[in-house]
C-alpha cells in the first residue's frame, strides 16, 4: 500500500523568536533537521520512490532540499494567512488586538486572521490538494502546522473541526498508511 509521509520545515529564525508567518529562513537546528531528512525517510521507508510537495514559502523548500526525489511546489500549501498579524508574536496579537485574540481563543475553527484565513478557510483550500493525494502514490508533505493539521485530521479521520488541536510537533516524520477502515500511523522523531 502507498504512504503519505507529512513533515513540518525545520525550525525556523520565526519560531526562535515566536513570530508567526512570514517567510523567514530556516535556523541552525532546521538545517539540521534539513539535513537529517533523507536518512529518516530511509529509515522508515521501504526503498520506493517519493515525490516531495513544498509550500512555496522558503522553510519548507530548505528542508527539503537535500531530498532526491522529485519535488512540486504548491501555494496551497502555504501557511494559513495571519493577514494583519503576520509577523507578529502572540504576545503583540494580545496587545494590539486584544478581541481578535480573545476571539481566536473562543472559536479557533471559525476564527478569521483580519485581512487572512481561518482553519476553516485552509481546509478548503486544501480540497484540490486532497484530491490530488487520493490518486498519488507515495508523497512526503513538507509544509506547515497549520496545514499539517488539516491533512492529518483528513487522513486520520478526524472532525475538522478539531484540526487546530492536532499535534504535530517539529522535527519528527509522520508516515501514514491509510487502511481500508483506518489509517495506520508511524512517527520518527529526528536525532538532532
Ligand atoms: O504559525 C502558525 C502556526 O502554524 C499555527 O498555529 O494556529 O496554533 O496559532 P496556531
Amino acid at each position: 500500500p502507498r504512504s503519505i509521509w507529512l513533515s513540518r520545515h525545520g525550525e525556523s529564525t520565526f519560531n526562535l523568536e515566536g513570530k508567526i508567518g512570514g517567510d523567514a529562513d530556516i535556523s541552525e537546528r532546521g538545517e539540521a533537521y534539513a539535513r537529517s531528512l533523507p536518512d529518516l525517510v530511509r529509515r522508515c521507508g521501504d526503498g520506493r520512490k517519493l515525490t516531495v510537495w513544498t509550500s512555496t514559502l522558503k522553510r519548507t523548500i530548505q528542508t527539503a532540499r537535500f531530498l532526491t526525489f522529485e519535488k512540486l511546489e504548491w501555494k496551497a500549501l502555504d501557511e494559513l494567512d495571519s493577514g494583519v498579524c503576520d509577523g507578529l508574536t502572540y504576545a503583540d496579537i494580545e496587545e494590539q488586538y486584544p478581541e481578535d485574540f480573545k476571539a481566536r481563543d473562543e472559536d479557533k475553527y471559525n476564527y478569521r486572521y483580519l485581512g487572512g484565513e481561518s482553519y476553516r478557510d485552509v481546509v478548503i483550500r486544501l480540497e484540490p490538494i486532497i484530491m490530488e493525494l487520493e490518486r498519488s502514490e507515495n508523497i512526503l508533505i513538507v509544509t506547515h502546522q497549520a496545514i499539517l493539521r488539516c491533512i492529518y485530521a483528513y487522513f486520520m479521520n478526524v472532525a475538522q473541526e478539531k484540526s487546530p488541536w492536532m499535534e504535530v510537533p517539529l522535527h519528527t516524520l509522520i508516515k501514514l498508511t491509510p487502511k481500508a477502515y483506518s489509517t495506520h500511523e508511524e512517527r520518527l522523531k529526528a536525532d538532532i
